[in-house]
């Protein structure tokens, strides 16, 4: 196999930084991230349905957050040992209050730290889920984690792809016309780290001879909350990608901000007798290794 370009240039055409702060320390709040799992789930259950396996023997997750995906990993195949992965540690104890019979091993590492040959077997399947957006060299880090792959083996990631949506866009224009613009900054740029379609399917078919990348754009219905209540996608980016900026705002310019940029959103995406309507565009990726 051939490695993937080692001499990456800092920032990869695309604009994917290949280095930058790392989300460890802005803590994830496992009970926000919840608030719409079920919409969140969809793409985790559409990448696994493309993981053609029946008896792996080690299945990671990494980036596995609350958990939930991961048990259901768990139920899929009953019989692997299944580990999950993730740098939060909130995000890692809801994983372990879920898990009542012990049945996944539960690892703190970030995936820039993670070492896939850790756990003294090869992988089976390694499922990475809305988790390499916040990691900024996963280009570099993606050809050891195929390397630690059993032949046969399976890579299969997500990451969103909707960083030119209103919802990003209108975030980066409150924060460029806030008074601590410069501070804000490096927040926005954190969850950014995804590339192309094209430059992940050149990536992995140089290193697997089996690779099946895709794009899905999903038409999210979510709760029109009463006008008062927060505006849904508020809600939602909250979550994940609103998090690294409010982290560095005191209460009361967070709340400015929040105004701010509801109002905008409110615009970008009225709420409607149905709901809101909240396009988002996904990126998926699975490569096999040789037999
Ligand atoms: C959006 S959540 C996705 C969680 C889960 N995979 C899912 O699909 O529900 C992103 C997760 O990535 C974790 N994360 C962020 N940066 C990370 C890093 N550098 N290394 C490992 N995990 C990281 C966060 O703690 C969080 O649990």
């Amino acid at each position: 196999m051939t490695p993937f370009s080692t001499d990456l240039p800092a920032s990869v055409p695309d604009g994917v930084p290949d280095s930058g702060p790392r989300t460890t320390d802005a803590a994830w709040d496992p009970r926000q991230y919840a608030v719409f799992s079920g919409h969140r789930g969809r793409p985790f259950a559409d990448l696994l349905a493309r993981v053609d396996t029946d008896a792996p023997e080690l299945v990671v997750d990494l980036g596995c957050g609350p958990g939930e995906l991961t048990l259901g990993l768990a139920e899929r195949w009953p019989d692997a040992r299944i580990i999950g992965v993730d740098s939060s540690p909130d995000m890692l104890g809801r994983a372990r209050e879920l898990d009542r019979a012990g049945r996944v091993e539960w690892v703190e590492a970030s995936a820039e730290d993670w070492d896939p040959t850790g756990s003294g077997a090869s992988i089976d399947v390694l499922v990475t889920n809305a988790t390499l957006q916040w990691v900024p060299g996963h280009l570099r880090l993606i050809p050891s984690w195929i390397e630690s792959l059993t032949p046969g083996g399976i890579f299969a990631m997500q990451v969103p792809s909707n960083f030119d949506a209103p919802s990003h866009r209108l975030m980066r224009e409150v924060a460029a016309r806030h008074p601590r613009a410069a501070d804000l900054q490096p927040g926005l740029d954190r969850a950014r780290a995804v590339a192309r379609p094209e430059t992940y399917a050149a990536l992995l078919l140089d290193l697997a001879p089996e690779v099946d990348v895709w794009q899905t754009t999903y038409q999210h219905v979510l709760p029109a909350a009463p006008d008062g209540d927060p505006h849904p996608v508020l809600e939602w980016v909250r979550g994940t990608g609103l998090r690294p900026v409010l982290g560095v705002l005191e209460a009361d310019e967070r709340e400015r901000f929040v105004r701010d940029y509801e109002r905008e959103l409110d615009t970008a995406y009225p709420r409607r007798s149905f709901g809101v309507l909240f396009p988002f565009t996904r990126t998926f990726a699975v490569a096999r290794t040789p037999r």
